[in-house]
């Protein structure tokens, strides 16, 4: 027997120190745009299942077609679209970025200059990844005063040396959605690919009474790519993030082929082995909810978050931008110790979490989060206010 290694004589209590995380369950989570998943046992039962290995697990891959299916049609993916189920937003808006990449440019690695990408000041930090490891430029676009793109500085960025815009649906910071009609018509016209971001919104926007005037739809011509997670309001454990191509030439620009595994000609993926769980529980949870059931559980998040909305605003608190989806962010106008960072703090020790981005205060409202949560929290306001 080969002697062992020494690593550790220290026995960790596992159930013990993870109950130092916070539980979605409380309802007082409101800086996560992950919520309390659903099919907890249906996931758990299918957590061998491996996507990248379709030989062997061909039903979970008819799965993730089903499932692609599904989001294509919320944001009307043509007949040539195709995509993938990976780990999350994250790796959706790097592979999408790299397929845009190569396939404009084949031959990248020739180029004497880095391609640009132009985005939104209010753009996720994985775009900053992506642009890093791509060897991209990213050019980030001041807001508005709706905190959406300010289109006008955004063309005048344009140059030849622009690959791409991306615009988001339903940012990390408020929920803003950027002018997609407008960013699209600029890509058309300079002939530019365009990558939508819409992690959160892909999964709230379709559900919404005036979903046609956010134009989260491949009805845009030049849109390319966009990224639609699971795991934040599609309700899915964590590891579930979508990617849709407009076709098959940009999944195309970034297959690699696999020397050992059967039966898959290439891959067109970032992780060789990804998890089918998440495909799975989401097709479970689309075929047990339907388009209406999920509906109803954003509009009543939104419904929450309008009321929190009402509330603050009636005790003074300013609301800069309207909550278009469940995301609301409040400044102090008090010329008191009552500012935002010091309620921030207050809430944390009483176990609401919420988060400061830009100078707001920001609340993620998610399914768990109720009517009679947010009344507890409206009353919480109130006793610090009643103590200034
Ligand atoms: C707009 C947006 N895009 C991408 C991401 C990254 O998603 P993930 O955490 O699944 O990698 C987030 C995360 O909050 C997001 O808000």
């Amino acid at each position: 027997m080969p002697k062992q290694i020494a690593t550790t004589d220290k026995h960790l209590n596992l159930p013990k120190i993870l109950e130092k995380d916070f539980s979605y369950q409380t309802g007082k989570v409101l800086s996560s745009m992950n919520s309390e998943p659903l099919a907890r046992e249906f996931f758990a039962k299918n957590i061998h299942r491996n996507l990248g290995d379709p030989a062997l697990f061909s039903g979970t891959k008819e799965i993730e077609s089903y499932v692609i299916t599904i989001l294509g049609k919320l944001v009307n993916l043509p007949p040539t679209g195709t995509g993938v189920i990976i780990s999350g937003g994250s790796e959706a808006n790097i592979t999408a970025l790299w397929s845009i990449r190569n396939r404009r440019f084949p031959n990248f690695l020739e180029l004497n200059y880095a391609p640009e990408i132009i985005a939104p000041r209010s753009v996720h930090i994985s775009i900053d990844k992506a642009c890093d490891l791509l060897g991209l430029k990213l050019i980030k676009i001041n807001l508005n005063s709706e905190y959406k793109i300010d289109i006008h500085e955004a063309k005048k960025t344009i140059s030849d040396k622009t690959l791409a815009f991306v615009g988001v649906a339903g940012t990390t910071a408020l929920g803003s959605i950027d002018p997609l009609k407008e960013i699209n018509d600029i890509c058309l016209k300079y002939n530019l690919d365009f990558h939508v971001d819409a992690a959160f919104g892909g999964l709230i926007i379709p559900f919404l009474g005036d979903r046609q005037k956010y134009n989260l739809s491949f009805d845009l011509k030049a849109l390319s790519t966009m990224t639609i997670d699971i795991h934040k309001m599609g309700r899915v454990a964590p590891g579930g993030g979508g990617l849709l191509w407009r076709d098959t030439s940009f999944p195309s620009a970034i297959e690699f082929k696999l020397p050992y595994l059967p039966g898959i000609p290439k891959q067109k993926t970032l992780t060789g082995t990804r998890s089918g769980a998440s495909a799975i529980s989401f097709a479970f949870l689309w075929q047990k909810f339907h388009f209406e059931g999920y509906q109803k559980s954003v509009l009543q998040c939104i419904e929450n978050t309008l009321f929190l909305e009402k509330e603050l605003r009636k005790r003074g608190f300013l609301i800069p931008v309207k909550p278009t989806l469940n995301i609301l962010g409040i400044k102090s106008p008090f010329d008191s110790p009552l500012t935002v960072n010091y309620i921030h703090d207050v809430l944390w020790k009483q176990g609401w979490t919420t988060s400061i981005v830009d100078d707001f205060l920001r609340f993620v409202i998610m399914p768990q989060t109720k009517h009679r949560h947010i009344v507890s929290l409206i009353a919480l306001f109130d006793s610090l206010m009643k103590e200034q």
